[in-house]
């Protein structure tokens, strides 16, 4: 079987998010991967208006699609990258995050949301790897966000992280190049994106550094403190990213580690169960919202901040 692999940068043309991604698709062609790759860079993306026709839909149980469908390349990309068997993502560090190029595509994710569209049968599952290279200009304390919020952009359609690389010190173009270490590190993601894709999905698990981050579940470096959430659950610490509950504990060597609850993966967002009750939450919170008593209520206070003018800067074309 060929494998489909894709790539997806955000990064500077022929600079270091794009030669660490081309490595690592090399290591997948020459396993034989059908590979393609863009950088959004050259496509035309619009921003999500948070119109929310597509969770309003999926309140009622209807796929609507988006109401950017047309508008923009977003769709076309999508049609592409929901039938390959895994992606890799290669984007740069902006105060401390991911690239907005990069973020700006995939907030476009949620009228996708594959937990939805296979609940009422409008795709079919398909188990996906994905795996994601930062790069920035500094150490991780200056990267503290990248690869976590990639990460939390993955979700949406199930690309299951099986590797990350956060490549540090590279603030010049092409500056990778001087680092051997680097370039062996890309094709490690694509060898073991090759891995993966080889292993069957039930036994499919992390392939990156052993013990990287706080979180065993998906090895983010973010921890939050826990608070109660919509139904009432609560952790005393939660990972920021995929949402696994637990809490702190001293090991026997004096360090601390995160330790999940018994139950710290009810929530677990890399799961498709975990985002099907938060699809749950939605239709609760926003769904409930629609009350003619609530819209009422709405209604007499609004004037009062509708009617409110304060000078905005005029833009003046010339
Ligand atoms: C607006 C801007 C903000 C940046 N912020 C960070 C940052 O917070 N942390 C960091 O490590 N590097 C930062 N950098 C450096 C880039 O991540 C670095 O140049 C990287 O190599 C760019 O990747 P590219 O060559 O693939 O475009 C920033 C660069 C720019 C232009």
């Amino acid at each position: 079987m060929t494998f489909k692999v894709m790539g997806v940068t955000a990064g500077r043309k022929d600079s270091n998010s794009e030669i660490l991604l081309k490595e690592a698709l090399l290591a997948c062609e020459k396993q034989g991967a059908e590979i393609i790759m863009i950088n959004l860079r050259d496509y035309n993306i619009m921003d999500c208006i948070g119109c929310t026709a597509c969770t309003e839909g999926m309140t009622e149980g209807k796929y609507v699609g988006c109401t950017l469908d047309k508008r923009d390349d977003k769709k076309a990309i999508m049609d592409v990258m929901l039938n390959q068997d895994a992606v890799i993502m290669a984007a740069p560090t902006y105060d401390l995050m991911p690239t907005a190029t990069f973020l700006k595509f995939m907030h476009r994710n949620l009228s996708y949301e594959s937990s939805f569209l296979e609940a009422i049968h409008a795709i079919e599952h398909r188990d996906r790897v994905g795996a994601l290279i930062a790069v920035g200009g500094s150490t991780r304390s200056w990267q503290s966000m990248s690869l976590e919020a990639m990460q939390a952009t993955c979700f949406t359609n199930d690309f299951k992280i099986v590797d990350m690389y956060l490549a540090t010190r590279v603030p010049a173009p092409k500056q990778c190049l001087l680092h051997d270490d680097m370039i062996k590190r890309a094709e490690k993601i694509g060898n073991n994106v090759m891995k993966s894709l080889n292993t069957p999905v039930e036994k499919r698990g992390w392939l990156g550094d052993e013990d990287m981050g706080w979180c065993p579940n998906c090895h983010s470096n973010a921890l939050i403190l826990g608070e109660p959430q919509w139904d009432g659950i609560s952790f005393p610490i939660e990972c920021q990213v995929c949402g696994a509950g637990g809490d702190l504990e001293k090991t026997e060597k004096g360090k601390w580690k995160f330790v999940i609850a018994e139950n710290g993966l009810c929530r677990d967002r890399t799961d498709i169960k975990g985002r099907t009750h938060h699809v749950e939450e939605i239709t609760h919170t926003q769904g409930g919202f629609y009350t003619a008593e609530n819209l009422a209520i709405v209604k007499e206070k609004f004037p009062k901040y509708k009617n409110i003018k304060f000078p905005k800067i005029e833009i003046i074309k010339k």
